[in-house]
């Protein structure tokens, strides 16, 4: 039986507005926007100006809306609205990475304790049906990893960049397309795909991370010989947010990797995203579409309210049983580059395996502690780009300080 679905919609942006459009036209009965409420009153919108209203309190304060979807780019607006709403015994469908990465803890709780859904499966590579999957197909204890091309923004600067375009330049046609958040070092610096891998994390593996738990380094630091190197070597960067299970840790991080041409993510072009699970029985599996833009987007937030006339929620089965830990500390194989030579000593190698120097440029590849990299040191230095190089052939090995074991390659081992 379908539940009778009465919409208050916050956010009339790229994402709401596709949600209008395509709800009228899904042919999805029983679910109806009665309310749209929007922060600008001057913006120009597709719709006429009588659709809107400015005030949050028309949708929390309306006991026929059972259902709030919001679609708000503001984080912490985002927050006020989602905990009132579920006070309120409201549903609530959002597609803020960024809020329920913050808060994804006090959320469950907080849906727990009143009885309601919260579903977010727009929040994470746009069109992508992941969450789902991971929650109810995955939902046992087989998966081994989980990475993705997480950020469409980045995605279309790489793959523009591969044919020399200004990085300035092909972020202002990210902007102007819809893929860029409206503060665009989120997509840059990799936190939009770390928020995103947060997420992935806490429903494949039931562990619930926060965002300071998982390293993200972007592509802002990237140099047209470091392109050029890939290019050489047969190999493409990409953004790549990843997850491991390694005995009962599990390691995380948001990074530019060096990818080969039998890698999932090479051929994922454009604003597409993908995502590959691997499972002990199933082997690898590869999901792609288009992780950001306005009608993909909306797509998964239709899908959630699809799924809610017949009362799904999520139910965090493997959080309740998970015995894994996060773990930050692993050794992994980097490359690093620079214009300025001197900058490679930056960081401390447990061993280099190649170096190359010339006048303007120079790198290094070699094992490191990954727990001695950091976001900071990346953003501190502009002319220092790090990558992981290349995807499948890290060498992994959780650091086991304690014991005061030395990494070397004998122990190390190759995923
Ligand atoms: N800025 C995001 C991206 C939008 O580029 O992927 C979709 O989450």
């Amino acid at each position: 039986m379908r539940k009778k679905l009465t919409i208050g919609l916050f956010g009339f942006g790229c994402v709401g507005s596709g949600l209008y459009e395509i709800l009228n036209r899904s042919g999805l009965f029983n679910a109806s926007i009665k309310t749209i409420v929007v922060k600008n009153k001057d913006k120009k919108r597709p719709i006429p100006q009588e659709h809107f209203h400015f005030d949050k309190e028309v949708i929390l304060n309306d006991p026929e809306i059972n259902l709030v979807v919001e679609l708000i780019d503001d984080a912490d607006a985002a927050y006020e609205i989602v905990t009132r709403a579920i006070r309120s015994g409201k549903h609530v469908v959002s597609a803020n990475k960024k809020m329920i990465a913050h808060h994804l803890t006090e959320l469950i709780d907080l849906k727990n304790q009143y009885k309601v859904s919260f579903l977010y499966e727009a929040s994470v590579c746009g069109s992508i049906p992941v969450i789902r999957n991971l929650e109810e197909y995955y939902n046992n204890d087989t998966l081994s990893s989980v990475q993705g091309i997480c950020n469409g923004t980045t995605n279309y600067i790489l793959t523009i960049g591969q044919r020399r375009k200004s990085f300035d330049e092909i972020l202002t046609d990210a902007q102007r397309l819809g893929f860029a958040e409206t503060d665009p070092t989120l997509d840059i610096d990799g936190f939009d795909a770390k928020f995103k891998l947060q997420i992935l994390i806490a429903h494949a593996f039931g562990v619930i991370t926060l965002p300071e738990d998982i390293l993200n380094i972007g592509i802002r630091n990237i140099k047209i010989q470091d392109i050029q190197y890939a290019r050489e070597k047969g190999l493409k960067l990409k953004l790549i947010a990843s997850s491991e299970k390694i005995g009962d840790k599990v390691i995380g991080y948001v990074a530019p990797e060096f990818v080969k041409e039998n890698s999932f993510a090479y051929d994922v072009n454009y604003e597409f995203n993908a995502v590959t699970i691997e499972a002990a029985f199933s082997d690898r599996q590869v999901f792609k579409g288009k992780g950001a833009g306005s009608f993909p987007t909306a797509s998964a937030v239709l899908s959630d309210i699809s799924a809610l006339q017949y009362d799904y929620g999520y139910e965090y089965r493997k959080k309740e049983t998970t015995q894994l830990k996060y773990q930050k500390e692993f050794y992994s194989r980097i490359f690093i580059s620079s214009t300025n030579p001197d900058k490679l000593n930056l960081i401390d190698f447990e061993q280099v395996e190649e170096t190359f120097s010339s006048k303007d440029y120079a790198y290094k590849i070699g094992t490191v502690d990954f727990s001695k990299l950091s976001h900071q040191l990346y953003r501190d230095h502009p002319e220092l780009f790090i990558a992981f190089f290349p995807e499948g052939e890290h060498l992994f090995r959780l650091a086991e300080k304690r014991d005061g074991e030395k990494c070397n390659k004998k122990n190390l081992h190759s995923r």
